[in-house]
This record gives C-alpha cells, sequence and structure tokens, in this order.
C-alpha cells in the first residue's frame, strides 16, 4: 500500500466550505447520536465532504468537518488518512479502483491492467482532459464475479479488454454504461451453465449419484436387513458410560442407621456419638444425633450428600422448622418443597452420615 498522506501544497485548495447540501446531511447524521456523540458521524461527513470537494479530501475540507464536529483536527486527520476510501490527491471525473487480488488476476486482471496502463497512464495520473485516473487495489469483494473494477461508486464486472475498452469509451463519451457484469448474467448465478433448480438432472439422481441411491436403500430397510442389524446390536439394558458414574444419592450405603439395626447395633454409631457429644463441634439447633431421638431411616436406601470441601463435613446446623431426620412423613412439618417425605441427613467430616 502506498504511502497515505495529504495531497501536496500546490494542489491544495484555499478554502473549504460546507455546501448546504452537506450541511443538511451532516445534521443528518449527527442526529442519528447522543448529545456529545456528533464525532460519530466522522466518516460519513468525510466521505460527503469528498463527494463535494470532486472526489478528494483537501486539507481545508478535513478541517471544515473538523470544526463541524467539534473535534480536535488531527482525529479528523487519523479517520481520513487511515481509510482507503478517502482520497488524499486529486482524482478523475471516473476514479477507477481495479482489483489486483488472486482471483481476479486468475480470471484475466492483468489484461484489464494493460488496457488502464494504456488508456489512462501511470496509478493516480489523471488523464490530460481530466476524465479519468486510476488505482491499484485488494479485493473489492466481488471476486465471483472477476476480473472487475469498481469507478467512483459503482461495480462493474466479468471484463474482458474488449468490454473493458468499451465501457471506457462510454463513460469518457457520456453514453449510458451497465452496471454489475458486462457479460449479462444476473448478479453471481453460474457463469455458463444457467440451470440451477431448472435440470432435471438434478433431480433423478445423476448428479448427486451414490448419496441419492444410498437414501433409496435406507428408505427400504427390510429388504436390506440393515434395521434389523441396527437393533440387534443395540444392548437391551442401558448402562452408565462409565462404571462408577452414578451419583452417590439413591446408592446403597455400607453403614447406615437401617444398616446397624438390620445387624442388631445401636442405630447410632458410637464413635459419631462421642464426636456430637464434643462442646468444641457444638452447633446451633437440636442435635440430631441423640438416641431414641429419631426412629430408623424409612428405607435402606441413604441419601448421601458428599462435601467438597473438608470443611464442610461439619454437621449442619438445622433450622426450627426442619424435620427431625427419618420423621415419618405423617409427623413431619410441612415444608413448601414438599421435601418433608425425604430424612435429613449429617453428614461427618468423616464423610459418614446419621
Ligand atoms: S479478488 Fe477481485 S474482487 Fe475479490
Amino acid at each position: 500500500m502506498a504511502v497515505r498522506k495529504l495531497a501536496p501544497e500546490e494542489l491544495q485548495p484555499e478554502s473549504f466550505v460546507l455546501s448546504p447540501e452537506t450541511e443538511a446531511f451532516a445534521q443528518q447524521q449527527i442526529a442519528k447520536y447522543p448529545p456529545g456523540r456528533q464525532a460519530s458521524a466522522v466518516i460519513a461527513l468525510l466521505g460527503k465532504a469528498q463527494e463535494q470537494a470532486g472526489g478528494w479530501l483537501p486539507r481545508k475540507a478535513i478541517e471544515a468537518v473538523a470544526a463541524r464536529l467539534d473535534m480536535p483536527v488531527i482525529r479528523v486527520m487519523e479517520v481520513a488518512t487511515f481509510y482507503t476510501m478517502f482520497n488524499l490527491e486529486p482524482v478523475g471525473k471516473y476514479f477507477v479502483q481495479f482489483c489486483g487480488t488472486t482471483p481476479c488476476v486468475l480470471r484475466g486482471a492483468g489484461d484489464i491492467k494493460k488496457v488502464l496502463e494504456r488508456r489512462i497512464g501511470d496509478q493516480n495520473q489523471i488523464t490530460a482532459d481530466g476524465t479519468f485516473s486510476w488505482l491499484e487495489v485488494e479485493c473489492l469483494g466481488a471476486c465471483s464475479n472477476a476480473p472487475m473494477v469498481q469507478i467512483n461508486d459503482d461495480y462493474y464486472e466479468d471484463l474482458t479488454p474488449e468490454n473493458f475498452e468499451k465501457l471506457l469509451d462510454d463513460l469518457a463519451a457520456g453514453r449510458p454504461v451497465r452496471k454489475g457484469s458486462q457479460i449479462g448474467r444476473n448478479r453471481s448465478e453460474p457463469f455458463e451453465a444457467v440451470k440451477t433448480l431448472q435440470d432435471p438432472s438434478l433431480y433423478d439422481g445423476s448428479q448427486i449419484g451414490a448419496w441419492r441411491k444410498r437414501f433409496e436403500e435406507q428408505a427400504q430397510p427390510a429388504a436390506t436387513g440393515e434395521t434389523e442389524a441396527a437393533v440387534a446390536s443395540v444392548p437391551q439394558e442401558a448402562r452408565a458410560a462409565k462404571p462408577g458414574a452414578g451419583r452417590a444419592i439413591e446408592t446403597e450405603a455400607a453403614d447406615t442407621p437401617a444398616e446397624r439395626v438390620k445387624k442388631g447395633e445401636t442405630p447410632i454409631n458410637p464413635a459419631d456419638r462421642k464426636e456430637a457429644a464434643d462442646p468444641s463441634r457444638a452447633t446451633t439447633g437440636d442435635s440430631h444425633t441423640e438416641e431414641g431421638a429419631r426412629p430408623a431411616p424409612q428405607s435402606g436406601k441413604s441419601y448421601v450428600a458428599t462435601p467438597s470441601k473438608p470443611e464442610e463435613g461439619s454437621p449442619v446446623p438445622v433450622s426450627p422448622t426442619t424435620p427431625v431426620a427419618g420423621t415419618p412423613p405423617s409427623q413431619a412439618e410441612t415444608r413448601r418443597d414438599g421435601s418433608e417425605s425425604k430424612p435429613d441427613v449429617v453428614v461427618d467430616k468423616d464423610n459418614k452420615t446419621s
């Protein structure tokens, strides 16, 4: 990319004043933004000022935009010199931006460039009559219609040396020209055979071949036996993806009050009782470890909550409204979430439950 700097002083006009049309445009653009945010309209105003100045941005035009938007001149200068859509030097009445990027080159952009060099001269040179100037730019986003050029605000695509020469002739003579594709295709439709959705071969399977055949075979599972084989391969019982991947909840616990009762032992683990009696581990609320304070759990299932941190193994304080663990539903206070049918669980630091 060429260095972007302002045009030489001898090319700079002595003054620039926003025209009534540009001023009306400025008011319209500034109104799009909240008060105090008028700087957001800087690109729009620079574009309009460039249009007013004849296709390029003199220094005075940049300063006029800065004043209109109440911005430091250097900030507007930064924008104007950064974006290549702003021309910092005079251009011809028809400013040709020639795409010299790979897809266009592969489609013959080199021949278009030769026409430009022969008809107009070097880049950034304006023809003697002021009609044309040109500049090589990077991809303009119309690669599917390569090669192409942009002239002022319009694209001209599918160029050949012949139709491009004619295009330049028509522009110079003031004759109407066709924008877009120069070979008549509609936008970027297929280049030669326009048969999208019209060619019967799209529907008879000849183009999609094996894929169509496969779909037909799948539509007749009984004939191929494919479905039976697939069903036979499915295990009849669902299995966990990993052997121990089940949740801790509702798994049989090795040591629970119910298990101890079954074995004829006291439902309270002596070690738990000793620990619960330790004043240093006292908690508010009723203790759940007092023998006889609760009946045996209703089932052999243990609802185990595994602490994520060691310190979370401390007995959990229970609010006065929480029923004592193991209380039958008929005796438990009603909870709003309906969870009164499950006994509360206390998990100690050794991950034992009671
Ligand atoms: S490469 Fe030329 S338009 Fe994209």
